[in-house]
């Protein structure tokens, strides 16, 4: 039996890809290890907690010692690392626990996974990243795996510091690696800071939907389980050494978008239509907001055959009517510190 490590996994994200690897590798046991960080949430799991090849271990990846032993116990075949601090405006007023969780914590992942795999045969190390560690954007052109790499924000320049010593690591030592580098991701269990859950939610309780700057930039949107089955195929046919990029090809302008967002709450609200857009409030813009993002997708779907499964119309109902359903997840993830989160971040702003 495999054994693989999902770092990350009560995630956003990871929760998408511990939930697949587990119902659809019956013969693998799915370890995962989170430390269980604001945005790490056990209730996104609870529909696969209790299957038998699935393993949850809480910890920290940025204390060496403790992913040493983990490694010891466990024996993994491979490592599926999505663990890391996430939100960019955190890591402009909180920059070192970025340094610490995404870098320290990357390269101590790598280095277990150096000392137990001395028999690198069968073995893979797998690191999830991101597109913003390419910078911005103008009007034109698409971020490739060959761009060179230009972050930003204190998370991208961790990020982009990982991917560095995840490829140093292969060069190096001959650990076999691959990475992806993905734009945004929405979908259910998002935690809501990022945007979509954020206004969602702000709409439902008919509070400001806080438009940084003019709403002008740019990102690329993904269904967040068609990011987990490019992880899966990445994983299991992904070329050791090589760098996918993985996107949507549906770039929208943040104001575009919150505007159709807008719409189509009022109309599942049943509220006068335009209620939702009078929410709508202009504030200070992100330090550092980097205008566009857009992947070109074309690497992965000529060498492993992928593409995104679903219309972004589909996607962002499927999404709006999920934190419909689910109003107690939201209430959970937003009581306690986040009330002090959001006062800082938006009601000061
Ligand atoms: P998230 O913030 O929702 O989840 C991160 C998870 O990592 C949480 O469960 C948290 O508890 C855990 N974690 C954080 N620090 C840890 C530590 N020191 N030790 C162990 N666990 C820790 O993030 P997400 O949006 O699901 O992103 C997951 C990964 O995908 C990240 O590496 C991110 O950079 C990358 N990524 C995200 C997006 C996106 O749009 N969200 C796009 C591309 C790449
Ligand atoms: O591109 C991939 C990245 O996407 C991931 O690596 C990050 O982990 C993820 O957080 C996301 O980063 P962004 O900064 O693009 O996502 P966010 O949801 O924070 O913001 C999306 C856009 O919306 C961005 O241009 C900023 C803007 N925004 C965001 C928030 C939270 C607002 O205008 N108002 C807001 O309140």
């Amino acid at each position: 039996m495999q054994t693989i490590l999902i770092t990350g996994g009560a995630g956003f994200i990871g929760s998408h890809v511990v939930r697949l690897f587990v119902n659809n590798y019956p013969d693998c046991r799915i370890v995962n290890l989170d430390k269980l960080t604001y945005a790490g949430n056990l209730e996104n799991l609870r529909d696969v907690e209790n299957a038998p090849n699935y393993t949850f271990e809480k910890g920290d990846i940025v204390d060496a010692d403790f992913i040493f032993s983990l490694f010891e116990k466990y024996n993994f075949d491979g490592v599926i690392h999505l663990a890391a601090e996430s939100h960019v405006d955190r890591s402009i007023a909180n920059p070192m626990e970025f340094i610490n969780a995404n870098v320290i914590g990357t390269v101590n992942l790598l280095n277990a996974a150096k000392h137990f795999w001395k028999d690198i045969s069968g073995k893979r190390f797998y690191h999830i990243s991101t597109d913003e560690v390419y910078g911005s954007l103008g009007a034109d052109g698409l971020f490739t795996e060959t761009t060179a790499y230009d972050p930003r924000s204190p998370y991208s320049a961790a990020k982009a510091s990982s991917d560095h010593f995840v490829r140093a690591w292969f060069h190096t030592y001959n650990l076999p690696v691959v990475i992806s580098n993905c734009s945004n991701n929405y979908g259910p269990n998002q935690f809501p800071e990022k945007l979509l859950p954020l206004f969602i939610n702000n709409i439902v309780n008919m509070k400001p939907l806080p438009v940084y700057g003019k709403g002008e930039n740019i990102r690329d949107w993904l269904y967040v389980i068609d990011h987990a089955k490019a992880i899966d195929l990445i994983y299991h046919k992904g070329k050791i050494g090589e760098t996918y990029n993985i996107g949507g090809h549906n770039e929208w302008k943040n104001i575009d978008l919150i505007k159709v967002l807008c719409k189509i709450m009022d109309k599942k609200l049943g509220r006068e239509p335009g209620t939702s857009e009078t929410l709508i409030s202009y504030v200070k813009d992100r330090a550092g907001h980097d205008m566009r993002y857009a992947i070109d997708a074309s690497k992965i779907k000529k060498e492993l055959g992928w593409v995104p499964s679903l219309q972004f119309e589909e996607g962002l109902d499927k999404t709006i009517d999920w934190y419909l359903a689910n109003k107690k997840w939201m209430d959970n993830v937003t009581s306690g510190e986040y009330q002090n989160y959001y006062k800082d971040q938006y009601e000061n702003r």
